[in-house]
């Protein structure tokens, strides 16, 4: 394999975590590696609610401390609840310096949603239900400001190298002609920013290239992963035949939004005392049973903000015109769809994995905040918390080499040769996850689901890019095969209890998880 080597920081990823770590590692030049142009393809850039963030005077990062750990469902780590959550201000300070052009108050202010399971009005939001997309904007700019960052758009990771445990270099390539050869790139440091797994899944609400396949690079390289079963399930994601579907922020039932079924029922008040704004998990499992039953569940805004859902949430009016649908006189119709997996490439408090030479923020990690449910809106602000960890960590670790032309571009150039994922395999493995690695969960769909996995990993062997794919979607069923009871988002139907000496975060290695 042909091999580049630069004294640049790699950072994969192009989303929140990776640009917020590329500008906080600045003037230290890094190289961006990212599988479309910037802006494009990231799931933080599709993040409708926002950032969660103690910012009213009667609130108190404690509480939303206290918040995350209980949404948690016993697993998340308190200290890193703590660690995420009391500096939460500061960065909403640093975006809007950043020009982040969050809602404001007129008395200059916040203007602040309320999410479910928090027990304040805290989420700092932008244009309504732009807030990734605006947030990334801003940061964008400062990031084609920045002389000391390249970015290697249409480039994307596919496996890491190790020598005594110790990442040695990231092999990437062409991410549109996937055909093209990988190439070797041997950097000072390697910082995984490249996303989560919820395009493993059929339904989802994540860009078409988020796929696992960051986590399962580093599975394959031998990096220990944790919570891999705990996959957040979006309880309103538009069923309306698109894929990915468009997501119904949360923030709509937030304002009043209820949820009904074809006969009108508000099956919510039965299930939860509070109702559509329950933990995400409960919702997610109310409407999966609503469309399992036949009972078209939809989400009715028509009451609570009739036409002002056009002015407050212009994403949500863009996908509804998009398909046909007035939600000031329809109901929209949705379902549960694979969102954001808590699970991932474990971390430490310092953000490193447990590679040398190795460290990850956003989606792709796994640092306890989330345990089994994440709170709504703390996605965007532990990538931003472990972001700035991270970037401290490799400057205090990696010393940096001084040379008269420090921010000289890469020049890559691709050879054609590899093999893209066939899209065949692609689509039955993510049907594979959603109808037996879903929402409800059973030992004998999850060892029939890792069947079909074995087989596809066998069939592809010669495409490194499925087999991330493949590696991922292995450690969720296998993690979600181990755990024998329902906790937070993972529900068994042959084990529906939680049980108190079971709360114990799962970590495997995949060669452990494939000798099972
Ligand atoms: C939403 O806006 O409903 C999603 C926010 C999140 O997943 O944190």
């Amino acid at each position: 394999m042909k091999e580049i080597t630069t004294d640049r920081i790699v950072i994969v990823g192009a989303g929140l975590g990776a640009l917020y770590a590329a500008l906080k590692l600045a003037p230290r030049p890094v190289v961006m590696i990212s599988p479309e142009v910037l802006g494009e393809g990231a799931s933080s850039a599709w993040a409708q609610g926002g950032v969660a963030a103690a910012m009213d005077e009667k609130d108190d990062p404690k509480n939303h401390a206290a918040d995350t750990v209980k949404a948690g469902a016993g697993t998340v780590d308190p200290k890193v609840a703590d660690l995420v959550t009391r500096h939460a201000r500061d960065y909403i300070l640093d975006l809007t310096r950043l020009g982040a052009p969050f809602d404001r108050t007129d008395d200059g202010g916040y203007v602040l949603s309320r999410e479910a399971a928090h027990s304040f009005a805290r989420v700092v939001r932008v244009k309504g239900d732009q807030a990734g997309a605006e947030i990334m904007k801003a940061l964008i700019e400062q990031v084609r400001d920045t002389p000391s960052i390249q970015v290697l758009e249409g480039t994307m990771a596919v496996g890491l190298d190790t020598s005594d445990g110790k990442v040695t270099g990231i092999a990437i390539q062409d991410s549109d002609v996937s055909r093209s050869a990988p190439i070797m790139l041997r950097g000072a440091a390697y910082l995984l920013a490249g996303g989560g797994s919820g395009g493993l899944y059929a339904l989802t609400t994540n860009p078409p290239r988020i796929r696992g396949q960051v986590i399962g690079m580093a599975a394959r390289a031998g990096a220990v992963i944790t919570d891999a079963e705990f996959v957040q399930f979006h309880p309103t994601a538009m069923d309306v035949g698109e894929d990915p579907a468009p997501l119904a922020t949360e923030a709509l039932r937030g304002e009043g939004a209820i949820l009904i079924n074809k006969n009108g029922e508000r099956f919510m008040q039965a299930i939860h005392p509070d109702a559509e704004l329950a933990p995400r998990d409960v919702v997610a499992r109310a409407i999966f049973s609503q469309t399992q039953s036949g009972l078209r569940p939809m989400l009715d805004t028509r009451q609570a903000l009739g036409a002002h859902v056009k002015t407050q949430f212009p994403a949500v009016a863009e996908a509804c015109a998009r398909n046909g649908i007035d939600p000031a006189v329809d109901p929209i119709p949705v379902a549960a769809a694979a969102h954001y997996h808590m699970g991932g490439i474990a971390t430490d408090t310092d953000g490193r994995a447990s590679l040398d030479g190795l460290w990850v923020c956003g989606e792709a990690s796994s640092t306890g905040l989330h345990g089994a449910n994440r709170l709504a809106s703390n996605g965007l602000l532990e990538a931003l918390v472990y972001a700035r960890i991270c970037a401290e960590g490799i400057n205090a670790d990696v010393p940096a080499i001084v040379t008269n032309t420090p921010n000289t571009p890469l020049n890559i150039q691709f050879e054609t040769g590899g093999v893209a994922p066939d899209p065949d395999a692609v689509m039955t493995l993510r049907q594979t996850m959603t109808s037996l690695v879903g929402v409800v969960r059973s030992a004998d769909g999850l060892k029939q689901a890792l069947c079909i996995l074995d087989g596809l990993e066998t069939a592809h062997a010669d495409s490194p890019s499925f087999l991330n794919m493949c590696a991922t979607a292995t450690m969720i069923a296998v993690c979600a095969l181990l755990r024998e009871e329902s906790r937070g988002a993972h529900e068994r139907s042959d084990f529906p209890d939680t049980f108190p000496g079971k709360g114990k975060r799962s970590t495997v290695l995949l060669s452990e998880a494939l000798a099972l």
